[in-house]
């Protein structure tokens, strides 16, 4: 038996955020925060970049500055990009199985979504997962012409990667659109970073976005960052902020950036998880466990067990995020937690189911 009352408060397991926190360097710097970076502005925009931290972006790429765009989180320039390129009666194609947030934003400007869909299978090591189908999104880009195309990889609340042979394959297909691949969960399936800079010197329409939000577990110091084509000067100067952007946050970018070692710690901890979970949703009647290469897990439950254990879990602060949308009736995401929240959440279901 576990102890309803382990935890005093909820346990946000539903919202993507890191229970981990982000690297202790990051408070050290905050006890010690100035008053000038407090109370004035940044000079950076005086030294001809965006920021010292889009400058340190930009160089670890071997891109120029200019390439680099800073926002408030990736939501921001999510919202920057389709704001500014998408006219009215326009296109974005997205996919079926995503953020619910990107089939909301085409429509503040008049434009509309259409939608690709993605096909399941089961992994080599016997895991299911849902993969980016490009022979039918080529299809559909091919009929409908839209203005923007929107990736992201890994997906959010599917959890799987696009892979780059097939992403290539499908940029090469959609040159006329920009496309936009979100990578806001970048850095718990795979430390990949060299395909960046080929990938934008082959492909000038096309952006990449990221996030300090995720892998760097700074949600709410709003901090995201894009790669941006060489296509797109219009986007870098609408995006740009004369008067720089918030000091504190871009700081504790640069600091989190520096320790690899603690982001990679946490990230193989978790990694330990998604085994563990895996195996434990395989065993229980109708839970299918989804491939993860996020710091989240999809699984599919038995429909008339839902309500039930939602209760359960709330009544032990725990709250994980059972999903009522088109693309998913029957499927939870689980934000993975630190080890004694993911066995404490796992060891619930299973008192909850009587196993
Ligand atoms: C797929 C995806 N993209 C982007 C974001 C936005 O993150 P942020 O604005 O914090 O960078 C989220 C947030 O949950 C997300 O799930």
């Amino acid at each position: 038996m576990t102890d309803p009352k382990k935890y005093k408060e909820l346990q946000y397991l539903d919202r993507n955020e890191s229970q981990y926190g982000p690297s202790p360097n990051c408070y050290e710097f905050l006890k010690n925060v100035t008053i000038d970076e407090l109370s004035c502005y940044s000079r950076d925009f005086a030294r001809g970049i965006k920021s010292s931290l889009s400058k340190r972006i930009a160089d670890d790429f071997g891109l120029p500055e200019r390439q680099v765009i800073l926002s408030y989180g990736s939501e921001d320039l999510l919202k920057q990009i389709i704001h500014y390129y998408l006219e009215r009666k326009e296109k974005i194609l997205i996919p079926r199985e995503a953020w619910w947030y990107y089939k909301k934003v085409a429509y503040e400007v008049g434009g509309f979504n259409v939608e690709y869909p993605m096909a399941k299978r089961i992994t080599n090591e016997g895991i299911a997962t849902f993969m980016y189908d490009v022979d039918k999104m080529i299809e559909i880009y091919d009929r409908e012409s839209p203005r923007i195309v929107l990736i992201a990889s890994p997906n959010n609340p599917t959890g799987n990667r696009i892979p780059k042979e097939d992403l290539k394959r499908f940029l090469d297909a959609c040159r006329g659109a920009l496309v936009m691949i979100d990578e806001a969960y970048w850095g718990f399936g795979s430390l990949e970073n060299d395909y960046v800079k080929p990938f934008l010197d082959e492909f000038p329409n096309l952006v990449i976005c990221r996030t300090f939000s995720k892998y760097y577990a700074l949600a709410g110091c709003r901090m995201g960052f894009s790669f941006a084509g060489k296509n797109l000067e219009e986007l870098i100067n609408y995006s740009m902020r004369y008067l720089g952007y918030n000091r504190i946050s871009e700081k504790l970018g640069e600091i989190a950036i520096d320790d690899s070692e603690y982001y990679e710690r946490v990230t193989a901890l978790m990694q330990e998880d998604k085994e563990y979970f895996y195996t434990e949703f395989a065993k229980l009647d109708g839970f299918t466990p989804y491939k993860s290469y996020a710091n989240f897990m999809l699984v599919d439950m038995p429909m008339d067990i839902r309500k039930g254990l939602n209760k359960f879990l709330k009544e032990r602060n725990l709250l994980i995020k059972f999903l009522d949308e088109e693309a998913f009736k029957t499927e939870t995401r689980i934000t993975l937690g630190t080890r004694e929240q993911n066995m404490y959440l796992m060891d619930s279901i299973k008192e909850y189911l009587g196993k």
